[in-house]
């Protein structure tokens, strides 16, 4: 059995888990989430950024997507969480294991537009690296950000990730490979607290 497997079977509260930050909590997503992710969702300029995602968007797309993943449903390598505030769902931070490899692990993250520029893909990125690392035992985390997505690279570089490598991904919205920039973020420079995110560690987080 995986590692993550593993993790998963001792999280047994994983369906109730809440995890709360200074503004943001990320809890499981739900059935119930679909028409609020189609709303957000249906942007091509949040959907040109992420390599699974279909455009157009739609409310099929958002049910396909959450009964993949809700409950028991979803893959037990897969541990996508609503990212809520008191506006309710603003988007979706996730981490993804490789069944292949289950020591190495990869962070994505998505919100809707509106609620970009205020520092909350940071602060969920950091809630979601906390899960990894000291829920799931990971010992480092990757994640990659199309070379076009400049926005995405300072909230990667905000939590401690560095770059490794650049490679070619493709992406789904966009119908063709783009080059993606990999980072990583090994679980020592997370316990340092040597980043910049909100809420770290060494800032009392
Ligand atoms: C990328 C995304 C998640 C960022 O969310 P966010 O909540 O705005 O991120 P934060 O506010 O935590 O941090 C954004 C940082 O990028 C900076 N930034 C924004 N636009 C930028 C740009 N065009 N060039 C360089 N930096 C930029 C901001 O100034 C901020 O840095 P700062 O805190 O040093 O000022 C959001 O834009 C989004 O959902 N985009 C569409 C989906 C996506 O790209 N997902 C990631 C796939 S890898």
């Amino acid at each position: 059995m995986s590692v993550a497997a593993q993790a998963l079977k001792a999280i047994p509260e994983i369906d109730s888990l809440r995890l709360a930050g200074a503004r943001v909590t990320l809890r499981r997503p739900l059935l119930s989430d679909a028409a609020r992710i189609a709303e957000l969702m249906n942007d091509y300029g949040v959907v040109k950024n992420l390599s699974r995602a279909p455009w157009p968007y739609g409310l099929e797309d958002a049910v396909s997507w959450l009964t993949h993943v809700a409950g028991h449903g979803g893959k037990p390598n897969d541990y996508p969480f609503a990212i809520v505030t008191s506006d309710g769902l603003i988007g979706v931070v996730g981490i993804s294991t490789n069944p292949q490899n289950p020591e190495a692990a990869e962070l994505g993250y998505w919100l809707g537009r509106f609620y970009w520029g205020r520092g909350f893909a940071t602060e969920a990125g950091w809630l979601a690296l906390g899960f990894a690392f000291d829920m799931l035992g990971l010992e480092e985390v990757e994640a990659g950000h199309f070379a076009d997505n400049a926005a995405s690279g300072r909230v990667l570089k905000k939590l401690g990730f560095t770059y490794t490598q650049d490679l070619a991904r493709f992406s789904r919205a966009r119908d063709c490979d783009v080059l993606c920039r990999m980072m990583v973020l090994p679980r020592r420079r997370f316990e340092d607290g040597t980043n910049t995110a909100e809420g770290g560690r060494n800032n009392g987080g």
